[in-house]
């Protein structure tokens, strides 16, 4: 009886999954017939689409995925993983899904710390946008294109080729994509003194949920601002940005002293807290805080991970004034090139620039991150328990970046990003482990939860802010994405663009009424 129960759920089980996965093979068939009608000259065009019968489809799916938590035999596989060599080919990958109720998930570095650019619970294609790279740096007026697809790493480097004496702000990770960075904000070395990537964008390239082409001009002001920290997925496929980029020295120096609690790291960041964001813009100190060593010899270690945009003997007065406790000496300080320190800043000791020309895969586990802002410095007991909790987990890590100069003087609303003017500094929560097993990652990931409960009552209140490039999905989803309501996503969108959100929502209700772009936290359309 028992079993005859089994092999009955099996056999529907198993026809379930038959029926499902031709119908997938149908809409599929008829995306590529659609595709094709769009390109009825070249043959060539069909070579951007990689189904599961193609041996590219694996390798493209798999090697950006960072986060490994959704690189797993159940995680979702797309119908298909687009390739694009040129702006038509995304303008007929938008207007075919459309037709067809294929969702797309645009990727370009790969790097969502919940995977939304590659999995998805409905039919869906990737749309990789990796061949569309291309830079053009203009020097002479400070400024570039650059199309999503490149990576910071590629971005950084052609500008430095083209002009030693010229840099970007934007995140420190080289392997990040230009895409996803952009268009959630951007954060990095160099922002206090410039601002985010978002805040330094001219004009910008974009298929929209028409499959129409628009630069700046063609799409009008308001979804120009969207798009600049609203997040990409909400409103189009950015195909290219134009960049004002930024004087930098030719030579720059940085240091990293780390210290332990017995070398009194709860005092020095209890004096950071208080000084962090007041620093010259030139002087961009940020903590990286792990828990190392085993036994006895557990502590933390905090580095002052740091960069300055000038020579080590102004740096040394700047620190004497304002950080004597760290007690900095020339022999922690290194002087070198700005694109230099991107290889400093991503621990590549030893390797050359021409490094970050290669996508090379950083190395991959499992993660889980969030993130705070911080209004009030922490006081020194808040910040022992804290220690406290970060002792009890194996490889936690907490990233301490110092807001402040510029980011102080740009108003709330200039750009949907709204952490402006009054956050002392950005808390990223990190943990990462390198078993797979779901007892493994349950007990992490409650670890996470568990400490960001902990956490409410030192960080920003009503409502409680976070990063939009550090999403979490533990904010909330929407529940029913064709019924998705304001209200519901209120609980992430408050939280990322706070009174941004409901101009946001506005703007995707003009733009994608019926919201064909949509994620597990996109921007729900006001009606
Ligand atoms: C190791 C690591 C280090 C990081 N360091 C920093 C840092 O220093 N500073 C900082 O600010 N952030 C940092 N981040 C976060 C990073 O900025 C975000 O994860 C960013 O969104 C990644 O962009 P991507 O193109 O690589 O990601 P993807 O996963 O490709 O995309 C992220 C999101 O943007 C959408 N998207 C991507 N491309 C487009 C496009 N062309 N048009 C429309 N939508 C698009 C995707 O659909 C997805 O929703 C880091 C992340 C990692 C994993
Ligand atoms: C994928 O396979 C199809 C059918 O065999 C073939 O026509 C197409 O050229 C292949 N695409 C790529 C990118 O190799
Ligand atoms: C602690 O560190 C010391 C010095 O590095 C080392 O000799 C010792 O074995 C370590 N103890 C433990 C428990 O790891
Ligand atoms: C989702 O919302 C749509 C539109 O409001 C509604 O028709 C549908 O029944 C809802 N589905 C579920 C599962 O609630």
């Amino acid at each position: 009886m028992e079993k005859k129960h089994i092999s009955l759920v099996l056999t529907f089980i198993s026809l379930f999954l038959l029926t499902s996965s031709s119908h997938s093979y149908l809409i599929l068939d008829n995306f590529i017939e659609c595709f094709s009608h769009d390109f009825p000259l070249s043959t060539t065009s069909l070579d951007v689409i990689h189904t599961p019968s193609n041996s590219s489809y694996s390798s493209l799916l798999e090697s950006p995925i960072r986060n490994l938590r959704f690189l797993t035999s159940t995680t979702p596989k797309p119908l298909a993983v687009i390739t694009p060599s040129t702006y038509d080919h995304v303008q007929a990958t938008v207007t075919c899904c459309r037709k067809h109720g294929v969702q797309i998930r645009t990727r370009s570095g790969g790097h969502d710390y919940e995977g939304l650019s590659y999995t998805s619970n409905v039919p869906f294609i990737i749309l990789d946008l990796v061949n569309l790279r291309a830079i053009d740096v203009n020097s002479e007026e400070n400024s570039a294109w650059v199309q999503s697809g490149a990576s910071l790493g590629e971005l950084y480097y052609w500008i430095s080729q083209k002009s030693p004496s010229h840099g970007f702000p934007a995140g420190i990770c080289p392997t990040i994509g230009v895409g996803g960075h952009f268009s959630g904000g951007g954060y990095g070395t160099i922002s206090r003194k410039y601002g985010l990537a978002a805040d330094n964008v001219l004009d910008a390239v974009i298929v929209n949920a028409d499959g129409q082409i628009l630069d700046r001009k063609s799409m009008g002001e308001d979804l120009f601002w969207a798009i600049r920290g609203g997040g990409g997925s909400s409103f189009g496929v950015i195909v290219a940005w134009k960049i004002k980029i930024s004087y930098v020295p030719p030579l720059v120096t940085v240091f990293s002293p780390s210290r332990t609690l017995d070398q009194g790291a709860t005092n020095l960041v209890y004096k950071w807290e208080q000084i962090a964001n007041k620093l010259p813009e030139d002087l961009f100190i940020r903590l990286v805080i792990v828990a190392d060593g085993e036994g006895k010899n557990r502590t933390i270690r905090v580095t002052f991970n740091s960069l300055f945009l000038g020579r080590t003997d102004q740096l040394l007065e700047v620190m004497k004034e304002s950080f004597p406790e760290l007690g900095l000496i020339k022999e922690d300080c290194r002087e070198m090139s700005w694109i230099e320190t991107i290889l400093y800043f991503d621990n590549r000791n030893g390797q050359t620039i021409d490094g970050l020309k290669n996508r090379v895969p950083d190395p991959k586990g499992f993660f889980k991150a969030t993130s705070d802002y911080v209004e009030e410095p922490l006081s020194q007991a808040a910040l022992e328990k804290l220690w406290k909790w970060c002792l009890e987990e194996e490889r936690p890590a907490l990233i301490f970046e110092p807001y402040g100069g510029i980011m102080d003087k740009i108003p709330e609303w200039q750009l949907p990003f709204p952490h402006r003017k009054g956050n002392l500094y950005n808390i990223q929560y990190f943990v990462q482990w390198s078993v797979g097993s779901n007892e493994a990652s349950e007990r992490h990931i409650n670890w996470m939860r568990r400490l960001y409960q902990h956490m409410t009552p030192y960080v920003s209140k009503g409502p409680r802010r976070a990063y939009l490039n550090y999403r979490d999905l533990d904010f909330g989803v929407h529940s029913n994405i064709s019924g998705t309501t304001y209200s519901e996503a209120k609980k992430w969108g408050a939280k990322y663009f706070s009174k941004n959100y409901r101009a946001l929502a506005f703007i995707k209700g003009k733009v994608d009424p019926e919201n064909f772009f949509n994620d597990e936290q996109s921007i729900p359309p006001f009606k």
